[in-house]
């Protein structure tokens, strides 16, 4: 794990602003405010200190999570798991992918159903379905603090709340950045929660994709009418240039209406070692992973490659997540 000068320097949080989110659930990034951003932000870095210095953290101890999973996870449902364990409480899974059982689920009813009895037996509720919207529906059948684990291709929080943590420790700061996003920026989840976070931060934002995959005119219309600037381009070689971080997507399959449809846009752009030595220097390169052509493996070896390290920071997000919805704090 990498001990950034952040981490090094994290104070625990003054009591009044521990409590700001408890009891309140987290669906989108678009919910948050700079002050409930920060609070997250430095309580990861609080209890990724503690993690580095191996100090045992009970704060959750007799508290149960539910990771709810209806659709395939490594790292995000792991992640979680780890946290809530790192933190000494306990965790139900159900991790089994709806593909073929949507009928029942599209309806809402019975993931209405599955949550109310869930929310019986736990604390706090992770949620991850294909169906965009599921989140809220959750929120709405469950008490207890219900956690969107990445909903459809809508919104994807968490992952954007641990982006912005890595493009912090990393870089030391978001504002005056430029930052890329490459790839599937129409189907990508994970990228359209990412924009309202660099909006809080006044970032200066280049999206790169093929025509078929751009951004959702929704949110182009959102940022340019909170005054941020955004160029779209497909010609990744001059982005990268003026790019200080380069997010890259994974084209989602997944979401596609045709196997066609796919195939002709798979593999549009790679970023390769060609890319990496035309860029500007110092960019960090993020990626949500999984990765599976959108990056060489070449690349790994380059200081700026983030993408593993990343990953990394998906535990002490989670575990600030975890305790400040619940009131369960350090
Ligand atoms: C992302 C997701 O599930 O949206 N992965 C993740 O959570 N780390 C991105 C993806 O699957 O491409």
């Amino acid at each position: 794990m990498m001990y950034s000068k952040m981490v090094e320097n994290a104070q625990k949080p003054s009591e009044q602003r521990l409590f700001l989110m408890k009891g309140k659930d987290v669906l989108s990034a678009y919910q948050f405010n700079k002050e409930e951003l920060s609070v997250v932000i430095d309580t990861a870095a609080y209890y990724e200190k503690a993690l580095v210095e191996k100090r045992r953290l009970r704060n959750m101890e007799g508290k149960i999570m539910a990771a709810l999973f209806y659709e395939p996870s490594t790292r995000t449902r792991l992640s979680f798991e780890t946290a809530m364990h790192r933190l000494g409480g306990s965790v139900i899974t159900i991790a089994e992918s709806l593909k073929y059982q949507t009928s029942s689920m599209s309806k809402g009813e019975s993931l209405h159903d599955s949550i109310t009895v869930v929310d019986q037996y736990v604390d706090v509720l992770v949620v991850r379905s294909p169906i965009n919207g599921s989140a809220e529906i959750a929120a709405n059948a469950a008490e207890n603090p219900v956690i969107n684990a990445g909903a459809g291709a809508g919104q994807h929080p968490t992952q954007a709340l641990l982006d912005v943590y890595t493009i912090l420790k990393e870089k030391g700061t978001l504002e005056g950045l430029t930052v890329t996003l490459l790839g599937d920026l129409k189907y990508g989840r994970t990228v359209h929660s990412l924009v309202d976070f660099l909006l809080l931060y006044g970032c200066d934002l280049i999206f790169v994709s093929p025509k078929e995959l751009v951004m959702p005119e929704d949110i182009t219309n959102k940022l340019c009418n909170k005054g941020i600037k955004i160029k779209e381009t497909d010609n990744l070689l001059e982005a990268v240039k003026d790019t200080d971080v380069l997010y890259v997507t994974r084209i989602q399959k997944e979401r596609f209406a045709t196997v066609k449809e796919y195939e002709s846009v798979k593999n549009s752009y790679i970023v390769d070692d060609t890319i990496v030595k035309k860029s500007k220097e110092g960019m960090l390169i993020l990626h949500p992973l999984p990765r599976v052509n959108e990056i060489a493996v070449s690349v790994d070896k380059y200081p700026g490659a983030a993408y593993f390290r990343q990953a990394a920071n998906g535990v002490p997000i989670r575990m600030a997540l975890l305790s400040l919805t619940t009131g369960n704090v350090l």
